[in-house]
């Protein structure tokens, strides 16, 4: 096995103690053979402001770049609150995201079943559920010109903003949904507002030809994004992968990710370009912040950056039975009622970060050898 260059970028908060429950992670997996991974790290966020003066330095920039994979842990907290918004920690995830050009946006909404009970939904509708939500990530209205606010000339004033996507826009990331849809349940819903925009138009018509030249053996449903949102609550399991645009995506998976229970079981994964070779760009990372109420207090659930991990494997090297050994110890761990205090029920066995990580260990081992 060739090695991989791994660039970790735990960031602030608690982004720095469940890094370090994957680390051990990734020393076991390369110790059993079973990886070969090169880790080098950097910093992103408020510590890469205190040591360097911005957010994320160009050094560090070029390095993910260079790098096989990023996983990031979390950045932000309230002392860099009051800074100049180009020096603000999110701005160094922004310009990974952008130079990086990871226009995919991987959001699994999968719930454990130790866990189902925790959904805001009834039980038979949740247990077993496991969608794909993908989410163009660099177009749309979020960053579509013309844009701004203006004054017009009676002194009232107006904001703007354009919804755009080019037919390439459209197709790469429908590509990457389809070809997520072949290794799963073989079913894409492409989700617009073709009725009353041109935009969601041109999405459905660049959608059905993609599928109609070269996935013709996946399944493929067209739905408004108004019933995709009552769809999601009423029958989530009907879904496998959904692909829709930036805004759409950014509201669709934060309400198919409630669905699951807590904010510390939710990876996620955002990929760019085909670079040639099987290679591209790629940046794991949970889906929660940098929590600086339980910062420091060995009491984060590792669980949302050890599942972005297994993302990893999975999507950037094909490592699919590493991957799905990972899933299976923290199925197996979840089922022995061990918890973090997020995911904390009556009769189960309370965990800090370093007991979970010690436990996703001792099952690894355990299935493993
Ligand atoms: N991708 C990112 O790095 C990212 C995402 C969201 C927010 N942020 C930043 O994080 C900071 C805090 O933001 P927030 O409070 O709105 O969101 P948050 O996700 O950090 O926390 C929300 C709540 O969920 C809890 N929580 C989050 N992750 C948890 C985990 N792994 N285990 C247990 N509990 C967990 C927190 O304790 C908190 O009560 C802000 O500075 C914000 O800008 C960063």
């Amino acid at each position: 096995m060739t090695a991989k260059n791994i660039l970790i970028l735990a960031g602030d908060g608690i982004g720095p103690e469940v890094m370090t429950q994957v680390k051990r992670i990734i020393d076991w997996m390369n110790g059993k053979g079973l990886t070969n991974f090169v880790v080098s790290e950097g910093l992103v966020g408020g510590c890469s402001y205190d040591a360097h003066g911005t957010p994320l330095t160009d050094e560090t920039m070029q390095r993910a770049m260079d790098a096989d994979a990023v996983l990031l842990g979390a950045v932000g907290g309230p002392k860099w609150d009051n800074l100049d918004f180009s020096l603000k920690p999110e701005r160094g995830l922004l310009r990974l995201r952008k130079d990086m050009e990871l226009f995919a946006n991987l959001r699994p909404a999968l719930v454990f079943d130790a866990l189902a009970e925790a959904s805001s939904l009834k039980l038979e509708l949740v247990k077993g559920l496991d969608i794909m939500i993908v989410r163009e990530l660099t177009g749309g209205v979020y960053f579509g010109q013309p844009r701004g606010i203006e004054t017009l000339p009676n002194g009232e004033r107006r904001g703007i903003n354009t919804q755009v996507y080019t037919t390439s826009e459209i197709i790469r990331v429908a590509e990457v949904a389809f070809d997520l849809a072949r290794k799963r349940g073989s079913k894409v819903h492409s989700v617009e507002k073709a009725n009353v925009m041109e935009s969601g138009l041109l999405w459905r018509e660049e959608v059905q030809k993609l599928r109609d030249a070269k996935y013709q053996d996946v399944h493929l449903e067209h739905m408004y994004a108004d019933n995709c949102a009552m769809q999601l609550v009423r029958t989530p399991r009907q879904f496998d992968v959904i692909v829709t645009d930036n805004l759409f995506g950014d509201l669709l998976s934060d309400c198919a990710a409630m669905l699951t229970g807590s904010l510390g079981m939710l990876p996620s994964a955002s990929l760019g370009g085909d670079l040639g070779g099987g290679k591209r760009r790629a940046l794991y990372e949970p889906v929660h912040g940098s929590a600086p109420d339980i910062a420091g207090q060995n009491k984060a659930n590792p669980l949302a950056c050890i599942l972005s991990y297994s993302m990893m494997l999975r999507y950037s090297f094909g490592l699919l039975k590493e991957a799905d050994l990972l899933d299976q110890a923290a199925q197996n761990v979840l089922n022995a009622g061990i918890r973090t205090g997020d995911i904390m029920a009556a009769g189960c066995t309370p965990v800090g970060t370093d007991g979970m990580g010690d436990a996703i260990l001792a099952e690894l081992t355990k299935l493993h050898g």
